[in-house]
């Protein structure tokens, strides 16, 4: 198969993860006997000092044309960098809201999974790390506060701010059908996290997944409060199989949930349209703190290009391959330093990802 993959760097650590997501597939394809085909495009800081905005149309139309897109991390300090003196439309992460929109990418799949090799890394009390978890978390991504009309105005001399969250019908509706379809495939259960005791756009989430879930009958669908999803998060994760939720609720839950693996460097996630389309990228942010020093954890990203495989190529052998590579690399005690424990051996960056890379059969 000939894959045709656009590639973000972005910025921060991202353009070292992305090297590492890169030598891994070309290990992959190079085993499994497929050819890949990268071409990077700039998007956030970078394309802001390159060309003056976060995200170009060409940059846009490059990404259209391509099976899939692997990203790295955009961003900068938000209170050092001077991209974070530009307007809000102009920053950096006006370019991953903006290709998220162009694409339609609505369907943003962050699996949290408890790697056991990293039970010691997990914060959680050892009776409920013991238990593991392996949960999905499934965000709505191109509606709610993220892109309702927005505004700061002055009234009657006092500065007054007004952020829209709405959602209609449809786009409930596509996006719990995606939960139903992948908790099909898992352990049956979605759990859709709302507000519904205050906010109008819960009631009708609710509603509306009511009525997807009544095409599911194999699968149970339960309705928790957000606070109350964040609290259980902590307290019994192994409880949560497919955690469908609106974008803003999701973007907190996904970090709470990636913590609790141990470190947000382990979590990769798909933003999926209704096609095969998808971007891929770690959960994580851009780090710029530590930034080309070789000490950032690709793992979330490598298992972003194996997410990738799987949902836009239907390589799912390859895909496993990758999991069993970084399990393999896990298992034999190799950690970068946001995993590491004593008694483990600590790697960089580069070298993780040779280490991955080579385990690859
Ligand atoms: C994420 C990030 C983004 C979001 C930011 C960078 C706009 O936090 O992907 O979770 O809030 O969606
Ligand atoms: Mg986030």
């Amino acid at each position: 198969m000939k894959l045709n993959i656009v590639c973000i760097p972005g910025d921060g650590i991202g353009p070292e993860i992305v090297a590492q997501a890169k030598k891994v597939l070309d290990k992959v394809t190079a085993v499994y006997g497929h050819e890949i085909v990268f071409t990077d495009i700039l998007m956030g800081g970078a394309s802001i000092d390159a060309c003056g905005e976060p995200l170009t149309q060409e940059a846009i139309d490059t990404a259209k044309a391509a099976d899939a897109v692997l990203m790295g991390s955009i961003g900068g300090n938000t209170t050092t960098s001077p991209w974070y003196k530009l307007p809000p439309e102009k920053r950096p992460e006006a370019g991953l809201l903006k290709i998220r929109k162009e694409l339609g990418l609505f369907a943003n799949l962050r699996p949290a999974y408890l790697f056991p090799e990293l039970a010691a890394a997990c914060p959680l009390a050892k009776g409920t790390s013991d238990k593991g978890f392996d949960l999905l978390i499934m965000r709505e991504l191109t509606g709610g506060l993220y892109f309702g009309a927005r505004h700061t105005e002055v009234i009657d001399g006092v500065r007054t701010a007004v952020d829209t969250l709405t959602y209609n019908e449809n786009e409930i509706r596509r996006i719990a059908v995606k939960a139903f379809e992948a908790a099909r495939k898992r352990k049956g259960k979605v759990t859709s996290v709302d507000k519904a005791n205050v906010l109008d756009s819960s009631r009708l989430w609710r509603a509306v997944t009511a009525e997807v879930a009544a095409d599911y009958p194999d699968v149970t669908l339960e309705n928790m409060l957000v606070d109350n999803c964040a609290m259980q998060l902590v307290k019994d994760p192994a409880q949560f199989d497919v955690i469908l939720t609106e974008n803003m609720f999701g973007d907190i839950l996904s970090d709470e949930a990636s913590m609790i693996t141990g470190s947000i460097g382990m979590l990769s996630s798909a933003s999926l349209n209704e096609t095969r389309f998808g971007l891929y990228e770690p959960s994580h942010g851009s780090a710029p703190d530590i930034a080309g020093m070789d000490i950032a954890n690709p793992i979330a990203t490598i298992l972003s290009a194996s997410m990738m495989l799987r949902y836009s190529f239907d390589l799912n052998k390859e895909a496993d391959s990758i999991e069993e590579a970084v399990k393999a690399v896990l298992k034999e005690g190799y950690r970068t330093g946001d995993i590491y424990t004593e008694g483990t051996v600590k790697v960089g960056c580069n070298e993780m990802g040779s280490l991955i890379s080579d385990r690859i059969k």
